[in-house]
């Protein structure tokens, strides 16, 4: 048998044994040697990154309890093929699926570290890409591109947002159909060494599916992602705000309790994004009002707060029909 059509360099014949001992040299000897899970969360550090994520991310149960749920497949997997029971490397790719803003890149980044931790990838690290990235414009164009793109994520996770805009069924001789060709050969054939995850809306994912069973065939798990509730989002936005060393002042935070009822109600809300975009608008408010008084002296008070009226100036409370602002 000839080799794959698509062949990514970069990606190794090596089995996952070797690929352990160049993630962590000292420490895959007793990786291989390990007989219980609680060897394999230890030595991998593997733990460490779920606890994490439970932790950094605000709600998302039901991710997180996936994401658990895979850690503990990845993690039998390893003492299986530690015992000699696992003949091949298991099928990892994912399709994160969800409003805009739930999460799914956050997720997808920690979901890299947590298989390369297992040994699953030889790098872990995380390129994103959308349509654009992968299909060119002219004829000749699509396969370099995609291949690029896939030479890139070799040792990694290829996160693909909005995958649906791959496939554009009007459009006769559309150049995504050739990125779709080569991506579903590479995740057969070096899904040891690269795992694609498919990113985008719940419904249009369905549809994509649904018209393209060659990817729905290479998924082995799909993970949704919910929109977050008016508690989580004000929750996001404090540890947002923490993280950048600000806080709500005196009626700040019941302001912008209001500000999310009424943002929640509008078009294009975006969850936690648009929380952190109307906590970017909030600071240039705040700054705006700092800087109209030069000769006061600022104590780090005056620096960190985010007054009631940085928050109440935005135009969701004005103007009934504005969005984002
Ligand atoms: N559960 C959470 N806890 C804390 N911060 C969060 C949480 N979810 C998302 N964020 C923050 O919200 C922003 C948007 O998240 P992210 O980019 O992961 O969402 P997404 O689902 O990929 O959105 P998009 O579809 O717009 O790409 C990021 O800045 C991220 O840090
Ligand atoms: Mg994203």
């Amino acid at each position: 048998m000839a080799g794959p059509l698509y062949s990514i360099p970069g990606s190794t014949a090596a089995p996952p044994a070797t690929v352990a001992v160049e993630a962590d040299a000292a420490s895959a000897g007793a990786l291989e040697s390990a007989r219980t899970v609680g060897a394999v969360l230890a030595q991998t550090q593997a733990g460490a990154v779920m606890d994490e994520l439970d932790r950094d991310l605000v709600g998302l149960a039901p991710v997180k309890a996936r994401i658990r749920e895979i850690a503990a497949l990845l993690v039998i997997d390893k003492l299986r093929l530690n015992l000699g029971l696992s003949a091949t490397s298991p099928t990892l790719h994912m399709s994160f699926v969800g409003n805009p803003g739930t999460g799914k890149t956050t997720v997808a980044l920690r979901m890299a570290t947590i298989l390369h931790r297992l040994g699953y990838v030889r790098k872990g690290h995380l390129v994103a890409v959308t349509r654009d990235d992968l299909v060119g414009q002219y004829i000749g164009h699509t396969a370099p591109k995609t291949k690029e793109v896939l030479k890139k994520a070799m040792g990694g996770v290829l996160f693909i947002d909005e995958a649906y805009y791959l496939y554009r069924p009007e459009n006769e001789r559309d150049y995504g159909q050739e990125a779709i060709e080569i991506l579903l050969q590479v995740m057969e054939n070096q899904r040891d060494d690269l795992v694609v995850i498919l990113a985008g809306y719940k419904d249009r994912m369905e549809t994509f599916f649904q018209s393209n069973p060659g990817f729905r065939s290479r998924i082995a798990h799909h993970v949704d992602f919910p929109d977050y509730e008016a508690g989580d989002l004000l929750n996001i936005a404090e540890r947002m705000l923490g993280e950048q060393h600000y806080h709500f002042g005196p009626g700040a935070r019941e302001a912008f309790v209001e500000y999310l009822d009424r943002r929640l109600r509008q078009p294009q809300f975006a969850n936690a994004r648009s929380v952190r975009n109307a906590l970017e608008r909030a600071r240039l408010r705040q700054a705006s009002r700092l800087f109209s008084e030069p000769d006061r002296e600022l104590t780090s008070d005056d620096l960190t707060t985010i007054s009631e009226s940085d928050i109440r100036a935005s135009r969701v409370f004005g103007a009934p029909l504005s969005h984002e602002k």
